[in-house]
């Protein structure tokens, strides 16, 4: 086994010794690579793009670092359960360590954990949630993310910042934020989540808000351009407020606003999440007034962490991992807005 100065075996190790114990003992010997496969719902989502860019990036690092040889495979499910499960059954053949999942549909894990747990392969899920009951019915099986709750509660907490400092968000001057929504996908743990404890957050800290609209886009810029055309038609300036799931909708909030020709001073605040690099540059133009960062990095290299810990046993001694409940890694976002004295 190769141990370095960032990896070496520590308590880490321990953490982890009760569920992969008997792999581990057996590889620990022979390992002196990792071959780690991993499949996405969707490669085009502008999000896990930039996180599976990043994770091949960290492997590079690892890699060079500790002489570990690693070998990554992506595949894109394109949106399909099965097509999904036929690529987890392929990487089971091919003999892959450790498999990161990222569920076209999360209530269906089932068929890949029993494949895995037939190989005795450990899988790491990532980015959309299962059920805390599917997570438990075999003890290799992890969950790496973020706390959905919170993003939504940083970007109502923004929306009361900016209703209360700048009173031109008011458009109307009725004392109320009149607000639509963009939506992620309808059955997505952050989906659900981020609106509810944003809306929540703003009328918590007494912001009066009323809801004019929402619209499903899917995570999708161009859906969602598509819906805030149709939410600009029917509700047109009476709009104050864009809270968005994501970043993406956003944009397509902003490509709306700019195909319809309305001019800058006149558009509603629009709020979005996750901090893409395209997130980011519109907040730095003013086009956005706020999103909420998605520890994309830190979200891939807790999965490569874990899966050296895993199937190599050995730790990263400055950045231990700590699993909540021994599966699960979650790691806090950040609130970034922009602010009139920036
Ligand atoms: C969310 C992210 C979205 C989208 C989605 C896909 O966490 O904020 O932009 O990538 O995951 O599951």
């Amino acid at each position: 086994m190769k141990t370095g100065k960032a990896y070496g075996l520590g308590a880490g190790l321990l953490l982890l010794a009760a569920s992969s114990a008997g792999c581990a003992q057996t590889k620990q010997t022979e390992v002196m690579s990792l071959k780690v496969g991993v499949t996405v719902y969707d490669q085009y989502d502008m999000f896990l793009s930039q996180m599976m860019e990043h994770f091949n990036e960290y492997a590079g690092e690892v890699s060079d670092r500790e002489g570990i040889s690693i070998t990554i495979e992506t595949y894109n499910a394109a949106g399909s359960q099965t097509t999904q499960n036929s690529q987890v059954e392929t990487m089971l053949e091919q003999d892959f360590d450790v498999i990161c999942v990222n569920l076209v549909d999360r209530t269906e894990p089932v068929t890949i954990i029993d494949m895995a747990e037939k190989q005795d392969v450990p899988v790491i899920f990532f980015n959309r949630e299962l059920v805390p009951e599917d997570l438990e019915r075999w003890d290799r099986l992890y969950y790496v993310g973020a706390k959905a709750f919170e993003s939504g509660i940083m970007q109502g907490e923004t929306a009361v910042r900016i209703f209360e400092e700048d009173p031109s968000a008011d458009r109307n001057e009725d004392g109320v934020f009149q607000y639509v929504v963009l939506e992620g996908e309808a059955d997505h743990q952050d989906a659900i989540v981020r609106t509810e404890y944003s809306v929540s957050t703003i009328a918590d800290n007494g912001v009066p808000v009323e809801k004019l609209g929402y619209a499903i886009a899917n995570w999708s810029r161009a859906q969602a351009q598509t819906k805030m055309d149709q939410l600009l038609s029917r509700y047109g300036d009476g709009i104050e407020l864009v809270l968005s799931n994501n970043d993406a909708m956003a944009l397509g909030a902003v490509d709306a606003l700019k195909a319809a020709g309305i001019d800058r001073e006149q558009w509603p605040v629009i709020l979005g999440i996750d901090g893409t690099d395209e997130g980011l540059e519109a907040l730095e133009a003013g086009e956005i007034q706020g999103t909420v960062y998605n520890d994309k990095e830190g979200q891939a290299e807790a999965m490569l962490d874990l899966a050296c810990q895993l199937t190599l046993g050995i730790v990263r001694e400055d950045a231990e991992l700590e699993l909540e409940d021994g599966k699960y890694v979650r790691l806090p976002y950040t609130k970034l807005e922009q602010r009139a004295e920036d």
